[in-house]
């Protein structure tokens, strides 16, 4: 008989829900625990998937044998209840970004790799059908420009209106364009950015920008630009797209298919499931056979992606072009 997996929560808000749905149509899981600061989200989160319900994770992770943890806190905890679990030794799903603070973000990262835990950041596009097939229809063939486009509102969620909380718009949400532009086109090697500061939304607590505009370098020689904006309304009808120019084709993924524009026309391929259940199917597949090879987001790829993206508010804020990796090496060491 197989034994079922012993998955918990650390954060048992929104996203939390949405995952917990999502493995909870894989075989053999059982959700055990959930912690969250706020006691009456954790309730509510065991009294939907079950489990047992904590305040604090320490004490979660202490009284509660476990196979799996998915870390869905606000943004600035990642990091540092990351270092908690891996004394655990638990398999580790991380919500992206990976932190706000580089310097801890790192030192979570290599702990993990020495200690050789089976963990992820959770990127959920290049697990869709989509990204699959663009995989495909790209390979190794040069591009010439990557273009990024991510329009939308102020987040439903209000932590994420302030920036010094959620890091804005280009960190908490285009990092999942940001990452599949990395995935296809090469790692991004420099990063210009221009933002507007609140130029259409004053409200109090809309502590943010809410216009972004990047240039980017790609590895492989592309070069691209990713724009984003919390301006907008979220009724848009306006997917989240990923655009790669190639010779005479254009390959545009967005949340719901991939397209494959040519002389002969347009051709469409749906995903025919939710974005996140390839991602969590991944992830539950790896920690039940150990094969990471169903990892296609290690935590060292988040790494990569949120520095990325703190690169680009650190150009906004200075004016000028930042090397990413110099970014990292010198954030991680400060
Ligand atoms: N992958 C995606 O598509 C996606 C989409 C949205 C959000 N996110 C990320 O997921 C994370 C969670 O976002 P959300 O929308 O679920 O937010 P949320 O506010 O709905 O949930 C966060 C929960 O964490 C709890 N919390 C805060 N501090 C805690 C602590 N120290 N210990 C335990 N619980 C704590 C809060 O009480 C809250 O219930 C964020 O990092 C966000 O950027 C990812």
């Amino acid at each position: 008989m197989t034994s079922k997996l012993r998955i918990a929560f650390i954060g048992a808000g929104r996203m939390a829900n949405l995952h917990a749905g999502l493995i909870t149509l894989e075989p053999d899981v059982q959700i055990v625990a959930a912690a969250d600061i706020d006691a009456a989200r954790a309730e509510a989160f065991a009294a939907k998937w079950g489990g047992a319900v904590f305040t604090d994770h320490r004490a979660m992770l202490e009284q509660t044998p476990l196979d799996a943890v998915y870390i869905c806190t606000p943004t600035t905890q990642h990091a540092a209840i990351g270092l908690d679990c891996l004394e655990f030794g638990v398999a580790l799903y991380v919500e992206k970004p990976l932190d706000l603070d580089l310097r801890t973000a790192q030192r979570f990262v290599e702990a993990a790799e020495a200690r050789h835990v089976l963990a992820m950041t959770g990127f959920q596009w290049r697990y869709s059908e989509g990204y699959r097939r663009a995989e495909e229809l790209i390979g190794d063939d040069p591009i010439a420009l990557v273009n990024l486009r991510w329009y939308w509102t102020r987040p439903p969620i209000r932590w994420m209106w302030d920036r010094t909380l959620a890091g804005g718009q280009i960190v908490d949400q285009n990092i999942h364009l940001i990452d599949v532009g990395a995935g296809l086109a090469g790692e991004i090697t420099t990063v210009y950015a221009a933002y507007n500061a609140r130029q259409t939304n004053h409200e109090p607590e809309f502590q943010n920008w809410d216009g972004y505009a990047l240039t980017l370098h790609f590895s492989r020689g592309a070069v691209g630009q990713c724009a984003g904006t919390y301006a907008l309304f979220p009724e848009i009808q306006l997917e989240p797209a990923a655009d790669f120019a190639l010779r005479d084709r254009l390959v545009r993924i967005t949340d719901k298919r991939v397209q494959l524009y040519t002389p002969g026309g347009v051709e469409t391929w749906q995903n025919t499931e939710p974005l996140h259940r390839g991602v969590n199917r991944a992830f539950i597949a790896a920690v039940r056979t150990g094969d990471r090879s169903y990892i296609r987001t290690p935590l060292r790829a988040g790494l990569v992606s949120t520095a990325t993206v703190l690169a680009a508010n650190r150009s906004a804020q200075t004016g000028a072009p930042i090397n990413v990796a110099a970014f990292l090496a010198a954030e991680s060491a400060a």
